[in-house]
């Protein structure tokens, strides 16, 4: 009955974070260096800039989590660290500076797959648990998984090619909002007529739970090149709006469907694209309706961070997961 504190570290897209988090639930500190200035400019991570930005932040942002939360190594049960998916050269840095602490402080080393933290950052507030539906959206992920129980998940459907918060960030981009995406269209949106334009939706096959969101970003940028060639207004936050819409309509309607069909009533979101408020506030309305009850993280918590890595490396630990120093970075890791 000893407090567990696990030291995480998430490094596998832009953001150098660490975490300081007992039993599983309590955050002592939570460090997050963005990289998004530095990125802005080319319109979207790069990789190699990523890597070498991380090496410069990790030993920094290390000692201001452990300050922050008023301990010292010595005080860690365990390091736990993200692994995959991510981009190779990123995930290098956190698991190398993990590794190293674990061996030289003597403390279990626990791999955590990114997923796995983005839907376990729904277990920080509130009280809620397994069994659930978890429909995770962000920059390079868009799945709909049935979580059993910690640490147990079915993946119901996917992304066949677009992340939603890929698509997010490429029509962004193409209506000269700028990188990241996702929060502008969701801003500008506010402005616009969401029914203004009528973008596809794409459901695919009858029952199937995958996505698909190039239709609709084509669809965007047909729309703009025939604004253009008819010499036409490009009215922004209508295309953002009504693009926005027919996003969060498609993920509502199935993550509610695949709630209702496994006779579940407790639907989660996660993942950056769980910050965007047109899909928490239509998936409310949805879940209200269905008597569903509905749960999403804090802004701070959806996006990348190593608090949520540190809540799934608890579960991870209790359910006695040890990793060796061979423990490598797997870009394309499955759930
Ligand atoms: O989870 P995350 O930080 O990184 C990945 O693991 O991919 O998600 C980043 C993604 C970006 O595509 C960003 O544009 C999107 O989440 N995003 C949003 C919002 N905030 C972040 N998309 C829509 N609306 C938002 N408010
Ligand atoms: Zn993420």
């Amino acid at each position: 009955n000893e407090d567990v504190i696990i030291m995480a570290i998430e490094s596998s897209c832009d953001e150098t974070s660490v975490a300081i988090v007992k039993n599983g639930k309590h955050v002592l500190s939570n460090i997050i260096s963005s990289q998004i200035d530095l990125h802005k400019k080319f319109g979207g991570v790069v990789p190699e800039i990523a890597s070498r930005k991380h090496i410069e932040n990790i030993d920094p942002v290390i000692s201001e989590a452990l300050e922050e939360a008023d301990m010292t190594i010595k005080d860690v049960t365990a390091v736990a660290v993200t692994y995959g998916p991510g981009l190779v050269g990123a995930l290098l840095v956190g698991l190398a500076e993990a590794k190293a602490i674990a061996f030289a402080a003597k403390k279990p080393l626990i791999g955590v797959h990114h997923i796995e933290g983005h839907i376990s950052a729904n277990y920080i507030e509130g009280d809620f648990k397994p069994p659930f539906v978890c429909m995770v959206v962000s920059g390079g992920h868009t799945h709909l998984v049935h979580v059993r129980d910690y640490g147990k998940y079915e993946i119901m459907g996917k992304t066949r090619d677009d992340a939603a918060g890929e698509a997010f960030d490429k029509v962004a981009r193409s209506i000269g909002l700028g990188y990241p995406g996702g929060p502008k269209i969701d801003k500008i949106s506010k402005e616009g007529n969401e029914d203004a334009i009528e973008f596809p939706r794409s459901y695919l096959e009858n029952g199937s739970y995958d996505f698909s969101f190039s239709g609709v970003k084509s669809a965007v940028l047909n729309y703009i090149n025939q604004c253009k060639m008819k010499e036409q207004e490009i009215n922004v936050p209508d295309i953002a709006a009504s693009f926005q819409k027919s996003v969060v309509e498609v993920i509502v309607n199935k993550t509610i469907k695949a709630a209702k069909e496994l006779k579940l009533d407790k639907i989660a979101l996660a993942g950056g694209v769980a910050a965007n408020s047109k899909l928490r506030e239509e998936m409310k309305k949805a879940c209200e309706k269905e008597g569903i009850t509905l749960h999403y993280p804090s802004l701070v918590y959806c996006t990348d961070n190593a608090a949520m890595i540190g809540v799934a490396g608890y579960y991870e630990y209790i359910n006695g997961v040890r990793h060796n120093m061979d423990l490598n970075a797997i870009p394309n890791l499955k759930l």
